[in-house]
């Protein structure tokens, strides 16, 4: 087990500082180009075991994980619930311990509980990253947003960033919110009351009832989608009536005094959240996360690995 400046573990933005959270931007910068090789494979970590324990559904967080850990040369697997033991009653620490004893370095976990990753991370020895636990975070999304904010604007500090939609069931308002606060951007959120968390004030952030206001406001939007699957009762009328109340559309960005920028951490629901003239317009930049979204994962895996910082630009070194 590896202990590098982020500690052991990354299990949120919370716990992390400003500076650790600015290191793993800037580590990432370099990072980015190994992914435009024509070879996309530098040695760096060599002989690292990382398994990926993904209890819940995942496409882009699971696949720039491996991504992240193949172009680094980590040897990787991943364990999904079904198809495993865990599918026949065996515990998420007694999975993590078997594992353990095949002796790995490193485990990614996604898991539907909050807290999951870091009760883990209390209990092996390996290095945890957390891929998203339940409502808690997903640390690694929140940093794939700063940095595409910071790519675009070149910087974090007195940026407002509006996260819109369903923020009470949404990891990845939380990981942002802690994240844009401690960069020193202004963050608001918007949304219906019924899908804002009761202790939304705890948060320090400003609240609009009118996602024209948001949008009046806001030099970015952050759209998160509706957790249909997380809603066991109704918090909306129905999806067309939140489409029509709290929709991202061209028309209400065009009402804008600039151009707002536009993230979605996807899956979209198109026509619900955002209209798919946005999702797809010049505003957008939800495919520029994904792609920032495996630098960003490499830097959490080199840095916890135990890689300097400040050798990240000769750690890419490698066939071009
Ligand atoms: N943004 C995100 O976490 O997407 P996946 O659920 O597809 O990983």
């Amino acid at each position: 087990m590896s202990v590098g400046p982020l500690g052991k573990d990354l299990l949120g933005l919370e716990p992390l500082s400003a500076d650790q959270i600015r290191l793993i931007l800037d580590t990432a910068e370099p990072f980015k180009e190994i992914s435009e090789r024509t070879i996309k494979k530098v040695p760096t970590l060599r002989g690292k075991t990382i398994v990926n324990l993904f209890f819940e559904a995942s496409t882009r967080t699971r696949v720039s994980f491996e991504f992240a850990q193949k172009r680094l040369s980590a040897d990787t697997v991943n364990v999904a619930a079904s198809g495993s033991s865990v599918s026949k009653g065996e515990t998420l620490v007694d999975t993590a311990r078997n594992l353990e004893a095949m002796r790995i370095d490193m485990v990614v976990i996604r898991h539907g509980a909050s807290g999951a990753a870091q009760f883990l991370a209390e209990r092996i020895e390996s290095n945890v990253i957390n891929a998203g636990d339940g409502t808690h975070e997903h640390p690694t999304q929140g940093l794939l947003d700063m940095l595409t904010l910071r790519d675009h604007f070149g910087k974090i500090e007195g940026l407002k960033v509006c996260i819109c939609g369903d923020v009470l069931h949404s990891r990845v308002a939380r990981s942002n919110i802690w994240g844009l606060k401690k960069l020193g951007a202004d963050v608001a959120v918007c949304g219906p009351r019924s899908l804002l968390p009761n202790a939304i004030d705890a948060f320090g952030v400003t609240v609009f009832d009118r996602i024209e206001d948001a949008i009046q406001w806001a030099d970015a939007l952050n759209v998160l989608r509706l957790q249909l699957e997380r809603m066991q009762r109704g918090y909306i009328p129905s999806l067309r009536e939140y489409n029509r109340v709290f929709g991202v559309s061209r028309e209400r960005l065009a009402r804008a005094p600039r151009d707002v920028l536009i993230l979605h951490p996807g899956p979209m629901n198109r026509g619900v959240e955002i209209d798919s003239d946005v999702a797809d317009g010049p505003q957008s930049v939800i495919l520029n996360q994904v792609t920032n979204g495996v630098a960003v994962r490499m830097a959490v895996l080199y840095l916890l690995s135990g890689g300097r910082p400040e050798l990240a630009e000769a750690a890419k070194g490698g066939q071009r």
